[in-house]
C-alpha cells in the first residue's frame, strides 16, 4: 500500500507587533529553528513557517496521521518558545492563544487552530493553504460551498466527469457539539440552511464521493473554549486541487467576492474578507479589515515545494477595491448594527458586564 502523508496546519497568536497588526520576525525565526530541529530528527518530513496578521502559522508534513500527540506537542512547544520571545520583547498579547499552562495530549481545545488531513500523495499534489486574520472559522463556509458545490464558480462540477457526482460536506454544530454529513448536489438546500448560519454551523471537511479527502478547515472557537471573549479564532483551511478536485483557480475564485465576515475590531464587527498577497497581510485600518492569504504548494514525496503567493495577482485588485468600499460603508455605521455584531455575539465581550452594572436602573415597563 502507498505511504500516507499528513499535512498539518496549526496556528496561534502568541504576540502581536505592533498591537494586533502583524508579527515580529523573531517569532518566525524561533518557530523555524524549532521545526528545523524536528525535521532533522525525522519527526516531520518538511515544514513552512509563515504568518497572516498577528497569527503564527506552522505548516508541516509528516507520516504520523492526524491528531498525533507528538506533532501537537511539537506545535505547542513551538508556540511556547515563540511566546517566550514575545514576552522578552514585550510584544502585544504575548501567549494570548495558549489557554493552558501545560500540554495535555491534543492541541485542539487548548487555544491554537488546527486543520489536518491525511492522504496518499497523487501523481502530482497541488494544495492551497488559506490563512485568515481578524475573522472566525465560519468565514470558510461561503467559499467552500462555492468551490465544491456551486457550478457558477466551479466549472469542473459541470464539465469534468470526475467531479460531476459532487461532494460530501461534513458540517459541525459548534454550539450543539454534533456534526452531520450532507451530500451535494442532492442535499444542497439542506446544506445551505445550516451553513448560512456561519457562527454556529461550520464546514469542517469536504470529501469526494469515493471518500477521498479534499478540504479540511479549523473550527476551533476560542470564545467557546474559554467561555468569554479572549481573542479571535483566525482560521485556516487546506484545499487539495486539480484532477477530480477544484482547479487552483476554482479554489481561489470565491475570494474574488469579498464576503462579509465577523471579526473586525475587537472581534465585534462585521467586515469584508479581503484577499491579499503575503506582504499585505497586516490588518491596520480599524484593526482590519479581515483578510486572507493563499499559499500554494506542490507536495512532492512529502516535501512542501513552495509557497506560491496566490493572491499576488492583479485580477484580485477589484476584490480588494470592493472590500475597501464595503469597509468604508460599514465603518460609517460606527457602533451600530449590522457593522457591530448582534447582541448574542457580544455576549462574549463587554455587554454582560454593562448589563449587570446598569441592572438596577432599568424600570419595569
Ligand atoms: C485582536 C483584534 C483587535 C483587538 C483590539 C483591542 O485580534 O482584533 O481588534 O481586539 O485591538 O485589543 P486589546 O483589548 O487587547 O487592547
Ligand atoms: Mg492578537
Ligand atoms: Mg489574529
Amino acid at each position: 500500500m502507498a505511504e500516507k502523508i499528513t499535512l498539518s496546519v496549526i496556528k496561534a497568536d502568541v504576540g502581536g507587533y505592533v498591537g494586533h497588526s502583524s508579527i515580529h520576525q523573531n517569532l518566525l525565526d524561533v518557530a523555524k529553528e524549532r521545526l528545523s530541529k524536528a525535521k532533522d530528527s525525522g519527526m516531520i518530513v518538511d515544514f513552512h513557517v509563515t504568518r497572516v496578521g498577528d497569527d503564527l502559522e506552522l505548516i508541516m508534513t509528516h507520516e504520523r496521521g492526524v491528531d498525533n500527540e507528538e506533532i501537537h506537542q511539537l506545535a505547542w512547544n513551538t508556540f511556547v518558545a515563540a511566546t517566550e520571545e514575545a514576552k522578552r520583547l514585550k510584544l502585544y498579547g504575548a501567549g494570548q492563544d495558549l489557554l493552558s499552562d501545560a500540554f495535555s495530549g491534543n492541541i485542539k481545545g487548548m487555544g491554537p487552530g488546527v486543520a489536518e488531513m491525511e492522504f496518499v500523495e497523487r501523481k502530482s499534489e497541488p494544495v492551497i493553504v488559506f490563512m485568515a486574520d481578524k475573522t472566525s472559522p465560519g468565514a470558510w463556509n461561503l467559499p467552500l460551498f462555492k468551490m465544491f458545490a456551486d457550478p457558477f464558480n466551479t466549472a469542473g462540477l459541470v464539465i469534468d466527469p470526475t467531479m460531476h457526482e459532487g461532494f460530501n460536506f461534513d458540517v459541525v454544530d459548534v454550539y450543539g457539539h454534533k456534526a452531520i454529513t450532507l451530500s451535494c448536489p442532492e442535499e444542497m438546500y439542506d446544506l445551505l440552511m445550516f451553513i448560512g448560519a456561519m457562527r454556529r454551523f461550520m464546514i469542517r471537511r469536504v470529501y469526494r464521493k469515493d471518500g477521498e479527502i479534499c478540504a479540511a478547515a479549523s473550527t476551533q472557537k476560542l470564545s467557546l473554549i474559554a467561555g468569554r471573549y479572549i481573542g479571535k479564532d483566525d482560521p485556516v483551511l487546506i484545499v487539495r486541487c486539480q484532477s477530480g478536485m477544484p482547479a487552483v483557480g476554482e479554489a481561489l475564485e470565491p475570494f474574488a467576492f469579498p464576503h462579509i465576515v465577523e471579526g473586525w475590531m475587537r472581534g465585534s464587527h462585521h467586515g469584508p474578507l479581503m484577499p491579499v498577497p503575503f506582504y499585505e497581510a497586516n490588518p491596520s485600518r480599524f484593526d482590519g479589515p479581515p483578510r486572507v492569504i493563499a499559499a500554494g504548494f506542490q507536495i512532492t514525496n512529502g516535501h512542501l515545494i513552495g509557497p506560491r503567493d496566490l493572491f499576488d495577482d492583479p485580477s484580485f485588485d477589484r476584490a480588494r477595491q470592493l472590500a475597501n468600499e464595503i469597509g468604508d460603508y460599514l465603518r460609517t455605521h460606527g457602533p451600530f448594527e449590522p457593522h457591530r455584531l448582534g447582541l448574542d455575539d457580544l455576549e462574549y465581550t463587554t455587554m454582560p458586564q454593562l448589563m449587570k452594572k446598569l441592572e438596577d436602573r432599568f424600570r419595569p415597563e
